[in-house]
């Protein structure tokens, strides 16, 4: 089984660069299926989900090239396919395929999706959005049949501002008849990423980025070339680990605009940062000042940068809180946490992290992706040896991690056993 093997207490200087959006890339790869011809894409993260993605469209008949960073996609010959669990569990995202085959064919089958066990996550409001274009959806057992004769534009608004329903309606009505107008959408500068791509294709979408996306159906999309924006969670992780081992630690290629909320709660508990245009340089403290984290959607405090953030709150003096608000099952790290000696309770949906602690390596096992950042830095700060297990979820989600924290000084490998 391989497992990530940490020797803790090492400082951590240079360069971390950081890779294209897992969140985007995993939505603008499905999107690419909508084009005609082919679809050039850069800034494409190393993660397993972007395998699985790559799985999913060979299986649908796409050609798929990757050289680094850019991938190609030549769509002209993908087949509507049905798309089975063992595909469809393999990530999240699979769920973009039910827009994207949606728009495209009129019909998509697609099964239920996988991602990190975090909560229920039902998907209940995207189902309602292509109701609402005029397609009927059938579930049997978990296989979702969404078809529709025609796709027409539609009013809808979001009983919850979900980021998967945001994109998964944008890719659905992207070539209806008519005008859809989507309120109460999502803020994610992910989903600006994909509108943008889309316009790129030929769509006409405005408004992503504010709460209300107007959509003109167009009849066909082209191909393009598109970049994927920095991954706001990958650099904001990079932080919270620079503010307990940096040694002027710089993470470059980063939108700084993308990160307010949680730099503005580094620079409360006092973080030494300093930010430029397009990157940050860290170095750490002995001690932080405790402080309330809320999660909330986009622009409040990330949900996925709440598990680093607790790492570092353990180096506070005095009581801090976390409390999570959108998935209610993000707090199974905890207790690997207790066992390595962090002071922390969890109730309810919040933790208290009560008092500075001193952490000792274990064996642990990551629970879900961000946990398993948050793990890796409490390996990181941790006297003697930490070994980490379950590391498929930390794969998933950031691009060559070993590599980018092995080349800043980080004793840190990968091992099989
Ligand atoms: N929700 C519903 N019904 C729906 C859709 C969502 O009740 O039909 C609820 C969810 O249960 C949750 C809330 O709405 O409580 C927000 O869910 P959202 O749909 O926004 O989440 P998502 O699209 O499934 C994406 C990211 C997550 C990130 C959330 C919130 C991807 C592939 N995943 O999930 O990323 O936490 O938005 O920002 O984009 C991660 O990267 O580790 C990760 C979990």
């Amino acid at each position: 089984m391989r497992k990530i093997k940490i020797e803790g207490r090492f400082p951590v200087t240079g360069t971390i660069r950081i890779s294209g959006a897992k969140n985007s890339s995993v939505a603008l790869v499905p999107a690419a299926l909508l084009a005609d011809d082919n679809v050039i894409l850069d800034n494409i993260p190393d993660i397993s989900d972007i395998e699985a993605l790559c799985e999913i469209l060979e299986f649908l008949g796409a050609e798929v090239t990757r050289k680094q960073s850019v991938m190609e996609i030549h769509p002209a010959t993908v087949k509507n396919n049905p798309i089975p669990e063992e595909i469809s569990s393999k990530l999240r995202a699979s769920y973009y395929f039910m827009g994207a085959l949606l728009a495209k064919f009129k019909k998509a089958i697609v099964c239920f999706p996988g991602g990190c066990g975090i909560g229920a996550r039902p998907i209940d409001i995207h189902l309602k959005g292509f109701e609402a274009l005029g397609a009927t959806v059938t579930v049997d057992d978990n296989k979702y049949t969404i078809e529709a004769q025609e796709l027409r534009g539609a009013n809808i608004y979001l009983d919850i501002a979900s980021v998967g329903a945001t994109i998964n309606l944008m890719l659905a009505a992207v070539k209806a008849t008519g005008t859809t107008v989507i309120e109460n959408v999502s803020l994610e500068p992910e989903i600006v990423n994909v509108a943008t791509l889309l316009n790129k294709m030929g769509a006409k979408i405005s408004g992503a980025g504010t709460g209300r996306i107007v959509i003109t159906g167009v009849e066909q999309l082209h191909g393009c070339f598109a970049e994927v924006i920095p991954d706001r969670i990958e650099a904001g992780t990079y932080m919270a680990l620079a503010a307990l081992c940096g040694e002027n630690l710089r993470i470059e290629n980063i939108i700084p605009e993308h990160l307010e909320s949680f730099i503005s709660k580094l620079q409360e508990i006092g973080v030494n940062i300093k930010i430029g245009t397009d990157y940050a340089i860290i170095t750490k403290k002995e001690k932080y000042k405790p402080t309330e984290i809320i999660t909330a959607l986009y622009p409040g405090f990330p949900t996925d940068l709440q598990q680093p953030f607790t790492i570092l709150l353990t180096q506070s003096t005095g009581k801090s809180t976390v409390t999570e608000t959108i998935w209610e099952n993000r707090f199974m790290h905890i207790p690997y946490l207790v066992e390595m000696g962090a002071r922390i309770t969890v109730k309810d949906q919040s933790v208290a992290i009560i008092e500075p602690s001193t952490f000792e390596g274990k064996d642990i096992e990551a629970t879900d992706l961000r946990a398993g950042a948050a793990m890796i830095i409490a390996g990181l700060i941790a006297k003697g040896t930490t070994t980490i297990s379950n590391i498929e979820h930390i794969l998933r989600g950031y691009s060559n991690i070993i590599e980018k924290l092995t080349n800043v000084g980080a004793h840190i490998s990968l091992i099989d056993e």
